[in-house]
Protein backbone atom coordinates (compact mmCIF):
# COMPACT_ATOMS: atom_id res chain seq x y z
CA UNK A 1 0.00 0.00 0.00
CA UNK A 2 1.09 3.46 -0.50
CA UNK A 3 0.68 7.02 1.13
CA UNK A 4 -0.53 9.99 -0.56
CA UNK A 5 0.03 13.28 1.68
CA UNK A 6 0.73 17.10 1.59
CA UNK A 7 3.02 18.34 4.49
CA UNK A 8 4.51 21.84 5.69
CA UNK A 9 8.40 22.21 6.60
CA UNK A 10 6.97 20.94 10.12
CA UNK A 11 5.31 18.01 8.14
CA UNK A 12 2.12 19.71 9.15
CA UNK A 13 -1.25 18.10 7.30
CA UNK A 14 -4.14 19.92 8.48
CA UNK A 15 -5.75 22.56 10.90
CA UNK A 16 -9.35 21.99 11.82
CA UNK A 17 -10.17 19.87 10.39
CA UNK A 18 -9.14 21.36 6.75
CA UNK A 19 -6.42 21.10 4.40
CA UNK A 20 -3.51 23.39 4.98
CA UNK A 21 -3.12 25.08 1.32
CA UNK A 22 -4.91 24.05 -2.14
CA UNK A 23 -2.45 23.58 -4.60
CA UNK A 24 -4.38 22.94 -8.53
CA UNK A 25 -1.40 20.97 -9.98
CA UNK A 26 -1.01 18.59 -6.78
CA UNK A 27 -4.69 17.89 -6.80
CA UNK A 28 -3.97 16.68 -10.53
CA UNK A 29 -1.23 14.82 -9.50
CA UNK A 30 -3.28 13.26 -6.77
CA UNK A 31 -5.82 12.73 -9.48
CA UNK A 32 -3.58 11.11 -11.66
CA UNK A 33 -2.00 8.47 -9.18
CA UNK A 34 -5.63 7.67 -7.59
CA UNK A 35 -8.00 7.51 -10.66
CA UNK A 36 -9.16 3.88 -10.94
CA UNK A 37 -7.35 2.64 -7.75
CA UNK A 38 -8.69 2.11 -3.91
CA UNK A 39 -8.82 5.16 -2.30
CA UNK A 40 -8.29 4.65 1.99
CA UNK A 41 -9.77 7.46 4.60
CA UNK A 42 -11.14 8.24 7.59
CA UNK A 43 -14.52 9.41 7.82
CA UNK A 44 -13.16 12.74 8.93
CA UNK A 45 -11.58 13.63 5.56
CA UNK A 46 -14.01 12.52 4.03
CA UNK A 47 -16.60 14.85 5.14
CA UNK A 48 -14.01 17.70 4.28
CA UNK A 49 -14.74 16.39 0.87
CA UNK A 50 -17.26 18.50 -1.54
CA UNK A 51 -20.74 17.72 -0.18
CA UNK A 52 -19.35 15.12 1.97
CA UNK A 53 -19.21 12.88 -1.09
CA UNK A 54 -16.76 10.00 -2.03
CA UNK A 55 -14.33 10.78 -4.93
CA UNK A 56 -15.18 9.90 -8.40
CA UNK A 57 -13.78 7.18 -10.39
CA UNK A 58 -11.85 5.48 -7.66
CA UNK A 59 -12.74 2.77 -5.14
CA UNK A 60 -13.56 4.82 -1.92
CA UNK A 61 -13.20 2.58 1.41
CA UNK A 62 -14.11 5.00 4.38
CA UNK A 63 -13.12 3.77 7.94
CA UNK A 64 -15.51 4.68 10.41
CA UNK A 65 -16.71 3.18 13.75
CA UNK A 66 -19.91 3.86 13.48
CA UNK A 67 -21.61 0.82 12.33
CA UNK A 68 -24.57 2.25 10.66
CA UNK A 69 -22.36 5.04 8.87
CA UNK A 70 -22.94 5.09 5.23
CA UNK A 71 -21.38 7.05 2.55
CA UNK A 72 -22.53 7.10 -1.23
CA UNK A 73 -20.82 4.02 -3.23
CA UNK A 74 -18.04 3.95 -0.33
CA UNK A 75 -16.84 0.56 1.44
CA UNK A 76 -17.33 1.11 5.12
CA UNK A 77 -15.29 -0.38 7.17
CA UNK A 78 -14.92 -0.24 10.89
CA UNK A 79 -11.24 -1.26 12.26
CA UNK A 80 -7.97 -1.50 10.53
CA UNK A 81 -8.05 -5.58 11.07
CA UNK A 82 -11.35 -5.10 8.68
CA UNK A 83 -9.46 -3.04 5.79
CA UNK A 84 -6.89 -5.09 5.64
CA UNK A 85 -9.14 -7.86 4.90
CA UNK A 86 -10.59 -6.03 2.55
CA UNK A 87 -8.25 -4.67 0.64
CA UNK A 88 -6.48 -8.35 -0.16
CA UNK A 89 -9.36 -8.25 -2.58
CA UNK A 90 -7.28 -5.72 -4.99
CA UNK A 91 -3.42 -5.56 -6.17
CA UNK A 92 -1.52 -3.83 -2.94
CA UNK A 93 -0.30 -1.17 -5.19
CA UNK A 94 -2.83 -0.03 -6.00
CA UNK A 95 -4.28 0.64 -2.80
CA UNK A 96 -3.54 4.63 -1.49
CA UNK A 97 -3.77 5.90 2.03
CA UNK A 98 -5.10 9.29 1.78
CA UNK A 99 -5.80 10.49 5.56
CA UNK A 100 -5.89 11.75 7.34
CA UNK A 101 -4.12 12.11 10.45
CA UNK A 102 -5.04 9.26 12.83
CA UNK A 103 -5.61 6.94 9.30
CA UNK A 104 -1.99 8.10 8.40
CA UNK A 105 -0.73 6.98 11.76
CA UNK A 106 -2.54 3.55 12.11
CA UNK A 107 -1.58 2.35 7.95
CA UNK A 108 2.18 3.74 8.00
CA UNK A 109 3.85 0.46 8.64
CA UNK A 110 1.64 -1.72 6.47
CA UNK A 111 3.14 1.10 3.76
CA UNK A 112 6.38 0.42 1.74
CA UNK A 113 5.78 3.99 -0.25
CA UNK A 114 5.20 7.55 0.76
CA UNK A 115 4.21 9.98 -1.70
CA UNK A 116 4.83 13.52 -0.05
CA UNK A 117 3.90 16.91 -1.58
CA UNK A 118 6.69 19.17 0.40
CA UNK A 119 5.24 22.58 0.35
CA UNK A 120 7.98 25.43 1.76
CA UNK A 121 6.03 26.89 4.22
CA UNK A 122 4.82 26.81 7.90
CA UNK A 123 1.60 27.19 8.52
CA UNK A 124 -0.86 27.04 11.89
CA UNK A 125 -1.92 23.24 12.04
CA UNK A 126 -3.44 20.78 14.31
CA UNK A 127 -2.80 17.40 12.14
CA UNK A 128 0.92 16.13 11.89
CA UNK A 129 2.60 13.42 9.62
CA UNK A 130 5.36 11.41 11.28
CA UNK A 131 8.51 13.34 10.06
CA UNK A 132 10.22 10.83 6.82
CA UNK A 133 13.56 12.34 6.93
CA UNK A 134 13.84 11.39 10.99
CA UNK A 135 12.82 7.52 10.05
CA UNK A 136 15.68 5.71 9.17
CA UNK A 137 13.53 2.95 7.93
CA UNK A 138 12.24 5.65 4.81
CA UNK A 139 14.59 6.56 2.21
CA UNK A 140 14.17 8.86 -0.82
CA UNK A 141 14.21 7.20 -4.04
CA UNK A 142 12.74 10.59 -6.10
CA UNK A 143 12.49 14.14 -5.74
CA UNK A 144 11.22 16.88 -8.58
CA UNK A 145 12.36 20.06 -9.16
CA UNK A 146 11.04 22.64 -7.39
CA UNK A 147 7.63 24.07 -8.69
CA UNK A 148 5.60 27.43 -7.85
CA UNK A 149 2.18 28.22 -6.98
CA UNK A 150 2.12 31.84 -6.92
CA UNK A 151 4.76 32.51 -4.17
CA UNK A 152 5.05 29.32 -2.67
CA UNK A 153 7.24 26.86 -3.44
CA UNK A 154 6.51 22.87 -3.73
CA UNK A 155 8.17 19.40 -4.57
CA UNK A 156 7.16 15.92 -4.57
CA UNK A 157 9.11 13.39 -3.10
CA UNK A 158 8.38 9.71 -3.17
CA UNK A 159 10.41 7.63 -0.05
CA UNK A 160 10.51 3.55 0.05
CA UNK A 161 11.00 1.53 2.92
CA UNK A 162 14.50 0.21 3.28
N1 LIG B 1 -2.30 17.12 3.92
C1 LIG B 1 -2.92 16.03 3.50
O1 LIG B 1 -2.43 15.41 2.54
C2 LIG B 1 -4.16 15.57 4.16
C3 LIG B 1 -4.90 14.50 3.60
C4 LIG B 1 -6.06 14.09 4.26
C5 LIG B 1 -6.47 14.73 5.42
N2 LIG B 1 -5.74 15.74 5.93
C6 LIG B 1 -6.15 16.44 7.17
O2 LIG B 1 -6.20 15.51 8.25
C7 LIG B 1 -7.11 16.05 9.22
C8 LIG B 1 -8.11 14.97 9.60
O3 LIG B 1 -7.46 13.94 10.31
P1 LIG B 1 -8.20 13.22 11.55
O4 LIG B 1 -7.24 12.28 12.19
O5 LIG B 1 -8.86 14.26 12.38
O6 LIG B 1 -9.42 12.44 10.83
P2 LIG B 1 -9.44 11.17 9.85
O7 LIG B 1 -8.24 10.30 10.10
O8 LIG B 1 -9.74 11.61 8.48
O9 LIG B 1 -10.78 10.44 10.36
C9 LIG B 1 -10.87 10.02 11.69
C10 LIG B 1 -12.07 9.10 11.80
O10 LIG B 1 -11.81 7.88 11.11
C11 LIG B 1 -12.42 6.82 11.80
N3 LIG B 1 -11.38 5.91 12.27
C12 LIG B 1 -10.08 6.19 12.56
N4 LIG B 1 -9.43 5.06 12.93
C13 LIG B 1 -10.34 4.04 12.84
C14 LIG B 1 -10.27 2.66 13.11
N5 LIG B 1 -9.13 2.05 13.52
N6 LIG B 1 -11.39 1.92 12.94
C15 LIG B 1 -12.55 2.49 12.52
N7 LIG B 1 -12.67 3.82 12.25
C16 LIG B 1 -11.58 4.57 12.42
C17 LIG B 1 -13.20 7.43 12.95
O11 LIG B 1 -14.48 7.76 12.43
P3 LIG B 1 -15.83 7.81 13.36
O12 LIG B 1 -15.65 9.01 14.22
O13 LIG B 1 -16.94 7.93 12.35
O14 LIG B 1 -15.85 6.52 14.13
C18 LIG B 1 -12.39 8.70 13.23
O15 LIG B 1 -13.12 9.69 13.91
C19 LIG B 1 -7.78 17.26 8.56
O16 LIG B 1 -7.15 18.44 8.98
C20 LIG B 1 -7.55 17.01 7.08
O17 LIG B 1 -7.61 18.20 6.32
C21 LIG B 1 -4.60 16.18 5.32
Amino acid sequence: MKIVVAVDNNWAIGNKNQLLVSIPNDHKNFRRLTIGKVVVLGRKTLETFPQGQPLNGRTNIILSRDESYKAGDAIIVHSVDELLEKVKAYNTDDVYIIGGDSIYKQFLPYCDEAIVTKVDHEYEADAYFPNLDEDSEWKIVDESDDETYFDLDYKFVTYKKK
